[in-house]
């Protein structure tokens, strides 16, 4: 089905970003254009348009993991009950709805997940994005949950935009030649644009409601990915493995949370979309 006039949220974010650019005729709207916890002022908006956009893709998140411990209220507003308002919006206007979620969803005890298997978060913020995903079926409109991990890829233009774990190791490897990584915790690893071009493909099909996975393929430690970042960038920098219990975090995380896609097309593997990203 042709997508073409798709109301991105959060469209200065990492993922929001690279949506824009492959949807020339997006409307995007952040925070500077409108605060979607105020639903009216949303609403309005959206009904300012004088048209009906063909669907609606929300990045907006709450994702400091560490700090939804501190303020849960905050986490569960933006992840959960706005997530739940605005799946019953699309469902209003007759459009699909792409929400996106974690794999911060499950414990991590059984290491790769399908996307029926049972969730089982460790911490606030898994708990408020699994509450969102529950909020985002419950209406039955053309929902789609997409969960993802680990975003890397060009940065949002966004001031707080999440600084991806790339650009972190990047900047440290400026001041020191010998860095520690975290070996103890593995995730799926997901290039932004690879996620939006996913996105697109979903929204153009339009499979059946549902949770769907979409990551790169394959696995990382944090230690994996650092190696393989400062590899593929020619820098010559010790990468030592250590574990988590060495970073004193507020919240708990999944020792291994790979995400398993068995509904969408495979992703390219994860380093190729680094190579990609790197310029390599
Ligand atoms: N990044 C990851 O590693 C990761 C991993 C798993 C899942 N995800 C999920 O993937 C999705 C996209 O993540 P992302 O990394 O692209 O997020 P991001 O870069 O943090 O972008 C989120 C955008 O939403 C905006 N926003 C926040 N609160 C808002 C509000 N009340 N009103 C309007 N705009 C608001 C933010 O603006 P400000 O910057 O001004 O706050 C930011 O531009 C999210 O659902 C996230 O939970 C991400």
């Amino acid at each position: 089905m042709q997508m073409e006039r798709v109301l991105v949220l959060g469209a200065r974010g990492t993922l929001g970003g690279q949506l824009m650019k492959l949807y020339p005729e997006a409307i995007g709207w952040d925070r500077e254009e409108v605060d979607v916890l105020d639903f009216a002022a949303l609403r309005a908006k959206v009904g300012g348009l004088g048209f009906v956009p063909d669907a609606v893709v929300n990045c907006v998140a709450f994702n400091d993991v560490d700090g939804a411990e501190d303020r849960p209220e905050q986490a569960f507003a933006l992840n959960a009950d706005f997530a739940g308002a605005l799946s019953r919006y699309a469902k209003e206007l007759g459009v699909p709805l792409v929400h996106y979620s974690t794999n911060y969803v499950f414990d991590g005890s059984r290491g790769e997940y399908a996307e029926a298997d049972r969730p089982a978060p460790l911490s606030v913020y898994g708990q408020s994005k699994l509450r969102g995903e529950q909020r985002v079926a419950e209406p039955g409109g053309a929902w789609y949950v997409v969960r993802t991990a680990v975003i890397f890829g060009p940065r949002g233009a966004s001031d707080l935009s999440k600084k991806s774990f790339v650009d972190l190791m990047l900047d440290l490897s400026a001041k020191s030649d010998t860095l520690q990584a975290v070996s103890d915790e593995v995730n799926s690893v997901t290039y932004a644009p690879d996620l939006a071009a996913a996105t697109r493909d979903l929204l153009a099909t339009l499979p059946a409601p549902g949770i769907y996975h979409a990551t790169n393929s394959g696995e990382a430690s944090w230690f994996d990915f650092a190696r393989e970042i400062f590899r593929i960038a020619g820098r010559n920098v010790t990468v030592l493995p250590v574990s988590s219990m060495l970073f004193a975090r507020k919240a708990a995380r999944p020792p291994k949370a790979i995400l398993l896609n068995t509904k969408l097309p495979p992703i390219r593997s994860w380093q190729a979309a680094l190579a990609e990203f790197l310029g390599r």
